[in-house]
């Protein structure tokens, strides 16, 4: 049985990630989030067949129940998108501790968690791909400890995918700019003061975003900069010291 697992399944790009795994001759889909309302309802929008993980990605009995099943079910595992994540703009002090250790939990250790739980099922032309971002490639002030995050799950990626490729297993860091309709930017200001970012010019959609990074995951991609924005920003800070990319950040927020 080949299967599809996908973290952040109950929104955004998680979602779309799901519908475009619809399409991709997996057997089963394997989805999880906290809320199951939201997976019940996604599980009628597809045909392959959906089994729900409702729970936190960061709690161990989520990740025993992944776990198990895998062991029950022995299946390949085709593609693992871990589209689960959050961000929280502010400055020192505006962050609670708590929301802190959520982006820790959730950006950076569940998805060193799920690809090692993952990896004993994948084989050759298997997909693994992590949702990063654009913060990944310079330090984003107001966004310190999210920038920080997604950088760490840059770095895992583009090391695992060389560590990977003797086995024929291919590592994407999906890097994607600002993006208008998931609730990510919603769940961000939920701060103590969330107005240093009040402007996302050029934000993209949510559809466009996941199809082209799918597409790019399909393809082994290393790096899926989705969108113009992203593209740029990738380039640019490849070519100027961090301290100005900095500044050129704040311009936009
Ligand atoms: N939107 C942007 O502007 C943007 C830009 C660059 C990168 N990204 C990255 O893209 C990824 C997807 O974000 P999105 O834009 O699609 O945002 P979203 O609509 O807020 O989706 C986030 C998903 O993560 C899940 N999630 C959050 N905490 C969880 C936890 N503790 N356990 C299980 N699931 C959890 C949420 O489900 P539940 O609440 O149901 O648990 C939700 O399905 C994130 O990694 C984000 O950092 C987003």
């Amino acid at each position: 049985m080949n299967i599809a697992i996908i973290t952040g399944a109950s929104s955004g790009l998680g979602r779309e990630f799901v519908y475009l795994t619809d399409h991709a001759g997996v057997d089963e889909i394997w989805v999880l989030a906290r809320r199951r309302d939201r997976l019940e309802a996604l599980k009628k929008m597809v045909r392959t067949p959906v089994r729900i993980f409702a729970g936190d990605v960061t709690d161990a009995m989520t990740i025993d129940a992944v776990r198990e099943a895998l062991q029950v079910q022995q299946p390949v595992v085709r593609f693992l998108i871990h589209a689960a994540g959050l961000g929280k703009i502010g400055s020192a002090g505006d962050i609670l501790p708590r929301q802190i250790h959520q982006m820790l939990a959730v950006n950076c250790e569940a998805a060193v968690i799920l690809t090692e739980l993952c990896l004993p099922f994948m084989v050759m032309g298997c997909h693994v791909a992590h949702i990063c971002s654009v913060a990944a490639f310079q330090p984003v002030p107001y966004l310190n400890v999210y920038a920080a995050t997604k950088a760490f799950v840059y770095r895992y990626c583009r090391a695992l995918e060389m560590e990977l490729k003797p086995r024929g297993i291919m590592v994407t860091a999906v890097c994607p700019y600002w993006i208008r309709d998931t609730e990510f930017i919603a769940v961000a200001q939920e701060t103590r003061n969330s107005s240093y970012f009040c402007h996302f010019p050029f934000a993209g959609k949510e559809r466009d975003v996941a199809a082209t990074a799918f597409r790019d995951i399909c393809r082994g991609r290393s790096v899926s900069t989705p969108g113009l924005m992203a593209k740029l920003d990738r380039i640019v800070a490849k070519c100027i010291p961090a301290g100005i990319m900095m500044r050129l950040v704040q311009l936009f927020r």
